[in-house]
Order: structure tokens, then C-alpha cells, then sequence
């Protein structure tokens, strides 16, 4: 097998800020730059090499960022343009980088270019964005939005539909039209130029439309699924191939698109003739994880060994020798991972957190830590529809609930489960009140458990979530083969123990996780020569991998 071409980015470990819930600097409850330029030092301690920051440009925030009205400008609550500049070059002064959210395949139904193109069919603006004439009285065809009901939304005032697979707030932009290329790759480039290092592309596997038939309706769903349509069609890989040519050639950048779909999608993104994209989000292993049913990710579907080892080890070896891997098991969208994956009770929280880590950060690819992760933070568990924050959760809740569809008590157990508020919490600095995050009132709630988990005791205590980080970060940046290692699956079919090696100029490097709260019978690594370089037990037993232990061995 041909050896791994090296990249700054595959070396690199990402580290993602939800800036609504990093660091309030001014006390009005949200997030700001001032805040994460406040805390610049916290990340350069733990190691990471790259910042990604979630949207921080002007939006009317139906959707925390994710729809921009201004491609150009800071969000007010966030700051002004001479924070942004002030943060960019204190990252790079400690020899960090940036890479900013792309939301490009939808728009703030506040940008201009909407507020233009909803004045009339004969608009200049009116091709930005997909308009449609209704059919029988209804919609243009039977799609569904990704946040509930159609996605469709009728305009009075000219008589015809605009396609957002979000919230209506989120019109979908044409990229058919070259115009809307020109304009994006355009604003990308004042970004680059400005210095930053890359792009995280929101769902750009969306942006090429193929056409407007029906899609096939699953089982008790309401809509039809528009992704036949919508999905890595052959527009949206002629449209990042032109992308690369008019703006990402031209820099050296971290691209990762948020793409979603099969190793066979991902390759042709990915490809390592450069042609598209550097790395690809992988979902099966996270919204993979449901029923299947109507409900999709609403649902009681725990994570198992078997379904998340069987999907990411075949990733792995997909990917292997052709393309890229991200490596993540939370996000901004995804509930905390030591609840989802671990154990987020007092018993094994801490051994939990530290074994998924040492997952994410030897497996082959580049790691992204979503903020909070390296402390070990848990979901918040709200019982109340009243206190959730995010639009899909209500929406949802329209949709299944107050319809009747579904009983509320299930979906409360379900939106505790899942839901992105559970990550959206604010992040826990210390044992101040509100945890640090705020001197004001938080627009999330913080999550109780903060004088239990919070930076500043973890940074005092060698043993804790946060010191392990940061000793598997130095550890990816000393060993090669932690970056460039081919992947090698063991005991794939090991009721309790995750076990894989990594080969790399004569260097092994052996990993075995249990991934259970039981002692699990395991020989593997009494086997394996070596010298230890991680672990999250100070010793071990023969035979036997203790509950949540984690081994990474070098030989
Ligand atoms: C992506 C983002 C998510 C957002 C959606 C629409 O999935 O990660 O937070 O709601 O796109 O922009
Ligand atoms: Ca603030």
C-alpha cells in the first residue's frame, strides 16, 4: 500500500467552539469573541491546532448561526469585526488557526438577497433562490424539511413556493445559477484573505438540486425525502470542483464538508487527487443509530459496540490509502458523548470519557474535540418542552406531539436523549456561579453538575478528563503513527472490547477499549509487547480489561 501523503491537517487536532456558549465577556448571558479570545491560553494548554468556530456572522438566529443575513459581518450579540480581527491574530500568535462555518446552502430569509428576490418574480434576486409554482393547490412536490413539515413555504405576495430543507427562516440558495457561485466564492475569498485557514461546510452534500420529483415516503411518515434529489448529485460535485478552482486552490486550507452518506459519497469528495474536499463528516455512526422508523432520530436507540465498531472500523478501512477520515463523536448537533456513548453517572463518567477520547484520538483520521468534551460534560436531561432552546425540538414537537402522532412523555424522553440543547449548555470554567460562562443570565441553562466538572479544578488535577487530552494530543503530535498508521481491526467480533492497531514505519501501535461498565475477559494486550503510552487505569488485571478501560500500547 502506497504511503500516507502528509498534510498539516491530517497532523492537526480540531477543537470546536459554539460561540453562543463559549464566554460571555459583557455579562448579556451569550457567548462572544472577546470571550474565546479571553481563552486562548485554555486551548493552546490542552494543544489543539485548529479552531473551528460554529457561525459567527449577523443572523436573526432562528437557528443559533446557521442562518446568516450578513456573509460579511460579525453577529451584533458577538461582537464587532475588530474583535474578529483581534481573535484571529491571537490565534495565530500562539501558532493556532482558524477555520470558520460555511452555511452556504441556505441563507437568513433577512439577507438581502432574499429581501430582494421575495419582492416579485421579475426581481434581479429572484433566481438566488428556488421558486416554484404550486401543483393541485399544494406544494411544489411532497419534500419534507429537515426540521419538520414541508419543505415548501408559500408566498402571498407572487404566488409561488421557496424550497428550505430547513426552517423557513433558511432559504435554500440556487446554486444553479452561476451568479450565486460567483457571490459565494467571492465572500470565501474575502474571508481567506482576511487570513483564515479554512472551511467546516454546512451540509454541502444539499447544494446541487438535480430536479423536483416527489421523493419516497418511508413507512408513517408524512413527507416525502427529498434526499434522492438533494443528495451528493452530480451538480453539487461539479459545483466544489469549480469551488476548488475559484477559491480553495488558491490558499492552503482545512476543508471539511458536513456531507453526510455512505464511504462510497465520502470518496468522491474526498478523493485524494484534491479535487473537492480534504475530509467529510461521517454520520452513520451517529444518525445511523436510530429506529428507522417515522420518527427517524426521535427514539429509545442506545449505542451499542457491535452497530458503532462495525460502522466506523468499515469506514476506516474504506477510507484507508484513498481519502481522509474525521474523527468525532460529538458536536453541536449530537447530545454530549459520555452520555450517549459512555456512562454519564458518578461511577464511571470520568473512565468513560477518557476511554472514548482514547477512540477518537488513535483511530486514523483527524480528530475533532467539540468544547466541553474534554471535561467530560454530560447531557442536561431537561423534562420540559418549555425548556428547550433549539427549533428542531419544537418543531418536532408540533409535528408529532400537539398532533396527537405521538405521547409526550415519550417524546420528552426521547428530545433528553438526543437533542442538541444537550450539548448547547454552557461550558463549565469553574465553580462561580453560572459556572463562569456568564455574570448575566445564560440564555441556556447551565448544567448543574458544574461544580463537579468544570476546567478549573480539571487543569489542578493531573488525573482528570482535560490533563488526559491533553496527553493524547501530545501524544499524536510525538508519534507518527498515530497520524499516518495504517488501520488494523482486531477482535471484531468481541461482545465487549473495541481492539485495533495502527502500522507505520515499523512501528505498531495496539489500542484496546472496553467499551462496557463490566470487567471483560481480554488477553489482547498481556499479549502485546511494548511500552504503554496511555491508559486510564493506573494498573491492570491479567486476563481481564476493567470496566471502561482504555490501553494504547507502542511497540
Ligand atoms: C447543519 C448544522 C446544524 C444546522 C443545519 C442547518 O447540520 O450543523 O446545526 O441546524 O446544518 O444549517
Ligand atoms: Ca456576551
Amino acid at each position: 500500500m502506497s504511503e500516507e501523503r502528509k498534510a498539516w491537517w491530517k497532523e492537526a487536532v480540531v477543537y470546536q467552539i459554539y460561540p453562543r456558549s463559549f464566554a460571555d465577556s459583557n455579562g448579556d448571558g451569550i457567548g462572544d469573541l472577546n470571550g474565546i479570545t479571553a481563552h486562548l491560553d485554555y486551548l493552546k494548554e490542552l494543544g489543539v491546532d485548529v479552531i473551528w468556530v460554529s457561525p459567527i456572522y449577523a443572523s436573526p438566529n432562528h437557528d443559533n448561526g446557521y442562518d446568516i443575513s450578513d456573509y460579511r459581518a460579525i453577529m451584533k450579540e458577538f461582537g464587532t469585526m475588530a474583535d474578529f480581527d483581534r481573535m484571529l491574530s491571537e490565534i495565530h500568535a500562539r501558532g493556532m488557526k482558524l477555520v470558520m462555518d460555511l452555511v452556504a446552502n441556505h441563507s437568513s430569509n433577512e439577507h438581502q438577497w432574499f429581501v430582494e428576490s421575495r419582492k416579485g418574480r421579475d426581481n434581479p434576486y429572484r433566481d438566488y433562490y428556488i421558486w416554484r409554482d404550486g401543483v393541485n393547490g399544494g406544494p411544489p412536490n411532497n419534500w419534507g424539511s429537515c426540521f419538520s413539515g414541508s419543505a415548501w413555504e408559500y408566498d402571498e405576495a407572487s404566488a409561488q413556493y421557496y424550497l428550505h430543507l430547513f426552517t423557513k427562516e433558511q432559504p435554500d440558495l440556487n446554486w444553479a445559477n452561476p451568479k450565486v457561485r460567483q457571490s459565494i466564492f467571492e465572500m470565501m475569498r474575502w474571508w481567506c484573505d482576511k487570513g483564515i485557514d479554512g472551511f467546516r461546510m454546512d451540509v454541502i452534500g444539499m447544494i446541487g438540486k438535480e430536479n423536483f420529483d416527489d421523493g419516497p415516503v418511508a413507512p408513517g411518515a408524512l413527507y416525502g425525502d427529498f434526499s434522492p434529489s438533494c443528495m451528493h448529485t452530480e451538480a453539487t460535485h461539479r459545483y466544489l470542483r469549480e469551488m476548488r478552482q475559484e477559491v480553495l486552490n488558491r490558499y492552503d486550507l482545512l476543508t471539511v464538508g458536513e456531507t453526510s452518506g455512505t464511504t462510497e459519497n465520502a470518496l468522491r469528495y474526498e478523493n485524494e487527487d484534491q479535487s473537492e474536499l480534504n475530509m467529510v463528516f461521517a454520520f452513520e455512526h451517529n444518525d445511523g443509530l436510530n429506529d428507522g422508523t417515522e420518527l427517524a432520530k426521535w427514539s429509545d436507540h442506545g449505542a451499542p459496540l457491535n452497530d458503532v465498531r462495525s460502522t466506523l472500523n468499515r469506514w476506516q478501512l474504506a477510507l484507508q490509502g484513498k481519502a481522509w477520515n474525521t474523527v468525532y463523536l460529538g458536536n453541536h448537533d449530537q447530545p454530549r458523548q459520555v452520555s450517549r456513548y459512555g456512562c454519564d453517572s458518578e461511577l464511571f463518567r470520568v473512565k468513560s470519557a477518557k476511554m472514548l477520547a482514547t477512540l477518537i484520538h488513535t483511530l486514523r483520521g483527524t480528530p475533532y474535540v467539540y468544547q466541553g468534551e474534554e471535561l467530560g460534560m454530560t447531557n442536561i436531561y431537561f423534562t420540559d418542552i418549555s425548556q428547550y432552546q433549539d427549533v428542531e425540538n419544537h418543531n418536532a414537537w408540533k409535528q408529532w406531539v400537539e398532533s396527537g402522532r405521538v405521547d409526550a412523555q415519550d417524546m420528552l424522553r426521547y428530545f433528553a436523549r438526543i437533542s442538541r440543547d444537550n450539548a448547547r449548555t454552557p461550558m463549565q470554567w469553574n465553580t462561580q456561579p453560572n459556572a463562569g460562562f456568564t455574570t448575566g443570565t445564560p440564555w441556556l441553562p447551565v448544567n448543574k453538575n458544574y461544580l463537579l466538572i468544570n476546567a478549573e479544578d480539571q487543569m489542578k488535577d493531573p488525573d482528570s478528563v482535560y490533563r488526559y487530552y491533553q496527553k493524547l494530543i501530545a501524544l499524536r503530535h510525538a508519534h507518527p503513527v498515530i497520524v499516518y498508521g495504517r488501520f488494523v481491526p482486531l477482535l471484531e467480533d468481541d461482545p465487549n472490547v473495541w481492539a485495533y492497531q495502527r502500522v507505520y514505519a515499523g512501528k505498531t501501535l495496539t489500542v484496546a477499549l472496553n467499551w462496557t461498565g463490566r470487567k471483560a475477559p481480554c488477553t489482547l494486550m498481556d499479549e502485546t509487547a511494548g511500552q504503554e503510552l496511555i491508559s486510564n487505569y493506573p494498573t491492570h488485571q491479567k486476563g481481564w480489561l476493567q470496566p471502561y478501560e482504555a490501553i494504547v500500547k507502542l511497540s
